[in-house]
């Protein structure tokens, strides 16, 4: 899988359109899953639960939560007990007021819309950041993950874990808007690229998948 030969992504631009989008469900919903456009609570922990994996053997451990939304992550680990050094990131400035007023651990969580403030962690964990791509083309939008992915496997000294919706949808409930990634080539991408070190994920019941790549190994 390349990055090249297609029309770039306006990174300004979809992250406004993405502000748009996410408004009048938090208008409605409130920080909250529903708030940003999960189905559910339950399946939002789901995915923690897939996307903290990657922590094996590691905890204590340092976390960024990469495009965290409200702060839900925090949240858990806080419930959770675990000694928590988080840091929540996010591009939108609402998201992350909302993370801050909510923050349920002020001395171990901080959050950012900032890419200036933007430091390295443990591991670094994305949940549902590459699922909205609105009117981009999937070409583009297949370059725009796999250069964000780059910037995780930076950000995340031990390892870093994602997830995205799954090419083996149903094709009748597929939306134009979203979209859907076959897990074999990010596989195959991610071995190569990144580590020796990958575990994908595709058996917790979800019209998605989660990837693991472990760079500490
Ligand atoms: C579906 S919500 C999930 C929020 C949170 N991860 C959760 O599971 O509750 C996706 C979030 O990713 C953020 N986001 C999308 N693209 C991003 C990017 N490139 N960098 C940082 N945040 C991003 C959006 O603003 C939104 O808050």
């Amino acid at each position: 899988m390349t990055a090249q030969g297609h029309s770039k992504v306006d990174r300004e631009a979809l992250f406004g359109a993405f502000d748009a989008y996410y408004a009048p469900r938090l208008d409605q919903h409130g920080a909250s899953a529903r708030g940003v456009d999960w189905n559910s609570s339950e399946s939002q922990a789901l995915r923690f639960d897939q996307l903290l994996r990657v922590r094996e053997g590691g905890v204590p451990c340092s976390l960024l939560d990469y495009g965290c939304g409200y702060g839900a992550l925090a949240h858990r680990l806080v419930a959770q007990g675990e000694p928590v050094d988080y840091r929540g990131f996010d591009v939108s400035e609402r998201m992350i007021d909302l993370a801050r007023a909510h923050n349920p651990d002020p001395a171990g969580c901080r959050f950012s819309n900032r890419p200036n403030e933007l430091e390295p962690a443990d591991y670094a964990v994305a949940s549902g950041v590459f699922n909205l791509r609105l009117n981009v083309g999937e070409a583009a939008w297949e370059a725009y993950v796999l250069e964000t992915l780059d910037t995780l496997a930076q950000l995340g000294r031990r390892g870093f874990a994602f997830n995205l919706l799954t090419s083996w949808s149903d094709a009748d409930r597929m939306r134009p808007d979203l979209f859907y990634a076959d897990p074999a080539r990010f596989f195959d991408h991610c071995k190569r690229r990144y580590s020796r070190n990958v575990a994908l994920l595709h058996d917790y019941g979800l019209y998605e998948w989660t990837m693991l790549v472990r760079t500490d190994a």
